[in-house]
C-alpha cells in the first residue's frame, strides 16, 4: 500500500473516520455507491452492520470476499442507485462518497432515522475551475454551498470546502433531529 494513489482510495474519507465514532455497535449503515467498500470495511469493524451498494458486480464480489475473510457484516449487493428509492427510516447512518446523484438527496433525509448521521462528502467544481481536473464531469461536481444546502431537513455537524491532496471537495456530517416525524 506504498503507491499514493492506492492508498488514497483504500484509506476512509478523514471526515468519515472522525465522526464514524458516534455510532453505536449494531448500527444499521448504508454505503451508497461503496466502490471498494473502504467506508463499509471501517464501519463494519467498529461493529456496524452494512448495506454497501454498487453496481459494478466485481467491485460488490471483492467487497463481499473482503468481509466474508474478516467476518464482517457486510451486505455487498449490486444496484443501480439512481434506480433505488428508500424505505423511510430505514439506517442509523448513510455514506455518500465520490459519487453524485441529486435525486437522492430527498431520499437519504427521509431514510435516516430520528438521530441518524449522513456522511456525503465528492468533488466540488473548483475541482475543474481551479485544480483544472476533467474527470468527473461538470454535472458529477457540487456548486459552492450546494452540499450545505442540500439537506434542509437535517442538523449540519461538520461541512467544510477545501482544496487538500490534489481533491477539490466538499464534506458533511448531518444529524436528521429525534424529534423529527416523516
Ligand atoms: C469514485 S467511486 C467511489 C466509491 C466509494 N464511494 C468511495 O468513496 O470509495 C464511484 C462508484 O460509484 C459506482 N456507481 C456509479 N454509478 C452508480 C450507480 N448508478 N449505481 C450504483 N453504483 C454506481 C461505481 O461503480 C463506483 O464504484
Amino acid at each position: 500500500m506504498s503507491e499514493p494513489g492506492r492508498e488514497a482510495i483504500v484509506r476512509p474519507e478523514a471526515f468519515v473516520a472522525r465522526h464514524s465514532s458516534r455510532l453505536s455497535a449494531g448500527a444499521e449503515v448504508l454505503d451508497v455507491a461503496c466502490g471498494g467498500g473502504r467506508h463499509s470495511m471501517l464501519l463494519a469493524r467498529s461493529g456496524c452492520r452494512v448495506l454497501a451498494l454498487d453496481r459494478s458486480p466485481d467491485r460488490v464480489a471483492s467487497l463481499a470476499g473482503a468481509a466474508v475473510a474478516e467476518g464482517l457484516s457486510i451486505a455487498a449487493v449490486e444496484a443501480d442507485v439512481e434506480r433505488m428509492s428508500l424505505l423511510p427510516a430505514r439506517f442509523d447512518a448513510i455514506v455518500n462518497t465520490l459519487f453524485l446523484h441529486r435525486p437522492l438527496f430527498g431520499e437519504y433525509q427521509r431514510a435516516l432515522r430520528p438521530g441518524g448521521l449522513l456522511f456525503f462528502g465528492t468533488f466540488t467544481t473548483d475541482h475543474a475551475d481551479v485544480l483544472g481536473q476533467d474527470r468527473p464531469g461538470r454535472r458529477f461536481l457540487l456548486e459552492p454551498g450546494e452540499l450545505r444546502a442540500a439537506f434542509p431537513d437535517l442538523v449540519v455537524e461538520h461541512y467544510e470546502e477545501a482544496i487538500l491532496d490534489g481533491r477539490a471537495m466538499a464534506t458533511l456530517v448531518a444529524r436528521r433531529p429525534a424529534g423529527m416525524t416523516e
